[in-house]
C-alpha cells in the first residue's frame, strides 16, 4: 500500500502533478464503477454546480458533468472500502509530508457524451479549505478519439492525461489550473479534495 502512496506523492513532488497507476485495487475499481453505473441508471446523479446555484444556466456553459457525493451514511460496502483506503492515504501523507489534512470529500462524476469542464482552479475564492485535488478514473479501454482528457496548465506547457481506468491524479487545489476536454463517450471517475477545516 505504502509503495503506491509513495509513487503518487513522489511524482507530485517532482512534477506538481502526482500520477499513479492502480492506486485503487482492480476489484475495488470495478465495484466502484458498477456502483456508479447503478446509481446513474437510478437517476441519483445531479448536474454539478460551480458554487453558485442561481447561475445554473451559466454553470452549464462552464461544466456539464453530473455528480453523486459519496457518504459513509450510505453504508455501501464499496464506498466504505474507498474511504478506508483514503484514511490510510491521508495518514501516510500527514505523517510523511506534514500536510495536516483533517478531512476530505469525494463524489462520483459522470460526463455524458459531449460534456466538458472549462479551465478552473478547484479552490473557491471564498473558502480555502480544499488543499489537494484527487481524481481516480474508472474507464476501461479509453482511446485517443474518445477525448475527455484532463488538461493541466503548467507555467509554460500543458499536460494531457487520459481518464483511463487505474490512473489516479493528485495536485494542489490552489495552484494548478486545469480543464476537462469534451468527451466523446461517457466518462466516469471519483473526484475529491483533501481538506484542512
Ligand atoms: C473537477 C475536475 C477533472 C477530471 O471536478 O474539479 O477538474 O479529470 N475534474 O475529472
Ligand atoms: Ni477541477
Amino acid at each position: 500500500m505504502h509503495t503506491i502512496f509513495n509513487t503518487l506523492i513522489n511524482s507530485f513532488i517532482d512534477n506538481n502533478v502526482g500520477i499513479a497507476q492502480n492506486f485503487l485495487p482492480e476489484t475495488l475499481a470495478l465495484h466502484l464503477k458498477e456502483n456508479l453505473a447503478a446509481l446513474y441508471a437510478n437517476k441519483e446523479f445531479r448536474h454539478a454546480g460551480t458554487g453558485n446555484d442561481v447561475l445554473s444556466v451559466k454553470n452549464k456553459l462552464v461544466r456539464s458533468d453530473m455528480i453523486y457525493w459519496l457518504d459513509k451514511k450510505h453504508n455501501n460496502q464499496y464506498e466504505n472500502d474507498f474511504f478506508e483506503l483514503m484514511d490510510l492515504f491521508v495518514s501516510h501523507l500527514n505523517s510523511t509530508c506534514y500536510t495536516g489534512i483533517t478531512g476530505y470529500e469525494f463524489h462520483y462524476a459522470l460526463y455524458e457524451t459531449g460534456s466538458f469542464y472549462t479551465k478552473h482552479l478547484d479552490q473557491f475564492r471564498t473558502n480555502d479549505s480544499r488543499k489537494y485535488s484527487m481524481i481516480l478514473y474508472l474507464n476501461p479501454d479509453w482511446k485517443k478519439p474518445d477525448g475527455g482528457e484532463l488538461r493541466i496548465f503548467h507555467n509554460n506547457s500543458t499536460q494531457d492525461i487520459a481518464p483511463l481506468n487505474g490512473t489516479s491524479v493528485f495536485f494542489k487545489s490552489s495552484e494548478l489550473e486545469h480543464e476537462v476536454l469534451l468527451t466523446n463517450k461517457p466518462r466516469m471517475s471519483i473526484t475529491g479534495w483533501l481538506k484542512v477545516d
